[in-house]
């Protein structure tokens, strides 16, 4: 037991050590991700919040954790999607939090605190926390069950987490290359200009066949001498710590911290079904295991085969019971907040003004990302034109179809009057949808009956 806890702690020192010499991300301080608007989606807490509740989070006193802040870029971006919440940063590493306290400050934001504390530590802060972003993080720990328990107890009850893991099987070279190197004594110096170099010089130098370099080294970015080309090789040879697991093991992690998987945040990719040329028509076989299957024996068979992420990253939280969409008249009508913004306002517009159909998901794209395709969404110009004030304020599913009537009263191949039943039919077809991919977002808090 006490040799544990002395790999332990020398384990942190050598991650503190890691992050001291390169504060990670390495974002020049006037970078701003405020028109990342993908980012900005994934870190926006109304995301998982809708994807789990079918609601919009609570508005006031929010409090986010950013567990592993390192040089404060992820922080930052939580403080631009989440403008009415308090961030609070903790990393192992001085220069980190030093940076990342310089940054929200330079980007003018008021409402936060860092401290320099190891996540197995948070319960000191006397926190709990509506939001828990853990981000590159959880994989370093010596035992990420401990971790994400250690995070979990300070999580709301309707709190909601975002962890990621490395995937074993896709990053399976680069471990074998972070062997290798630390076979050659390159690691035991962390971190070391000297050792950054040799493994530059290594990777250039061999054979462009060698597996290691045809499948892991990315010249453009390891060939650079600046801190870029620095990060990447410290990220990926001489990572401390870095450990890849499946995702049976992360599936146990969660049941052991009492968690439930909400979505993956890039939440299409995992379906087995999706690797075969017709995906409606796979053998029997796989159509039935995809039934009976968790998503995580989903997404462990489908790493078998096809590992692809580099990152399992999800959302989850506590369990509850899984809440279905309903549409009902009163229902308010949400354009997902992180398209309402000039840029998508602009392009809307002017596609209004063309007579063009408005093809919103390449303002959007995370949510119509699968592994092999990239879904279209469009809303046709009568739907475009239908939906263009939910840019500017959520509307009611009654006050949406009264606008339809209005700008639309005759049926323009009959001309006989819009009929309401069918325009209600065929928006409520319009809204599912584009709620599919969490462009629109659908909340019903009374109790009438559903459309
Ligand atoms: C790869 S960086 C990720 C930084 C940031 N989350 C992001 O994604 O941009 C990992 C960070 O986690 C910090 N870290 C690792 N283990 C930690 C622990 N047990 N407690 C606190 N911070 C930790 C490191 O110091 C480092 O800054």
């Amino acid at each position: 037991m006490a040799d544990n806890g002395n790999n332990s702690n020398s384990n942190l020192i050598k991650i503190k050590e890691q992050f001291d010499f390169g504060p990670y991300p390495y974002f020049p301080l006037e970078q701003s991700p405020q028109h990342e608007t993908e980012s900005l989606f994934i870190h926006n807490l109304i995301t998982p919040y809708y994807l789990k509740y079918k609601r919009l989070p609570p508005q006031d006193n929010l409090i986010i954790l950013d567990a592993g802040c390192g040089s404060g870029y992820g922080a930052l971006t939580l403080a631009l999607a989440n403008p009415n919440a308090r961030i609070v940063g903790i990393d192992l590493s001085e220069k980190s939090i030093e940076l990342a306290r310089h940054r929200l400050h330079y980007h003018g934001i008021k409402n936060y605190e860092f401290h320099v504390l190891p996540i197995e530590e948070i319960g000191c802060l006397n926190y709990q926390f509506d939001y828990i972003n853990c981000d590159e993080v959880i994989y370093l720990s010596d035992d990420p069950q401990v971790t994400l328990q250690k995070l979990a107890q300070v999580l709301k009850p309707q709190g909601i987490m975002r962890v990621n893991f490395h995937d074993q099987y896709q990053r399976a070279e680069q471990y074998r290359g972070q062997e290798f190197f630390e076979w050659l004594g390159l690691k035991k110096n962390n971190p070391e200009d000297q050792a950054i170099h040799t493994v530059r010089l290594i990777m250039q130098q061999l054979q462009d066949e060698v597996n290691l370099k045809k499948n892991c080294w990315q010249p453009a970015l390891g060939n650079r001498l600046d801190r870029w080309g620095q990060e990447y090789i410290l990220m990926n040879y001489l990572f401390q710590c870095d450990k890849g697991f499946t995702p049976l093991d992360v599936s146990h992690y969660l049941e052991c911290a009492g968690l439930e998987l909400i979505e993956m945040v890039y939440w299409r990719k995992w379906r087995l079904t999706e690797l075969f040329t017709d995906p409606e028509n796979v053998p029997a076989i796989i159509g039935a295991v995809e039934a009976i299957a968790t998503p995580w024996e989903r997404y462990y068979l489908r790493d078998l085969i096809h590992p692809h992420e580099r990152l399992m990253d999800f959302w989850c939280g506590y369990p509850t019971t899984p809440q279905a969409t309903i549409l009902r008249e009163e229902s308010l009508i949400y354009l997902h907040p992180q398209l309402c913004t000039d840029v998508v306002k602009t392009a809307w517009r002017s596609t209004l003004e063309q007579g063009q159909a408005f093809p919103i998901s390449h303002f959007l794209k995370t949510p119509a990302q699968s592994c092999f395709f990239q879904a279209e969404v469009s809303l046709d110009f009568v739907t475009a034109s239908v939906l263009w004030p939910l840019l500017e304020m959520p509307m009611r599913f009654s006050q949406i179809k009264d606008r339809w009537l209005h700008l639309y009263p005759q049926d323009w191949s009959t001309s006989n009057p819009t009929d309401a039943k069918v325009i209600t039919i065929k928006l409520q077809e319009i809204l599912f949808m584009l709620e599919k991919y969490l462009y629109v977002l659908i909340v019903s808090n009374s109790y009438s009956n559903p459309i």
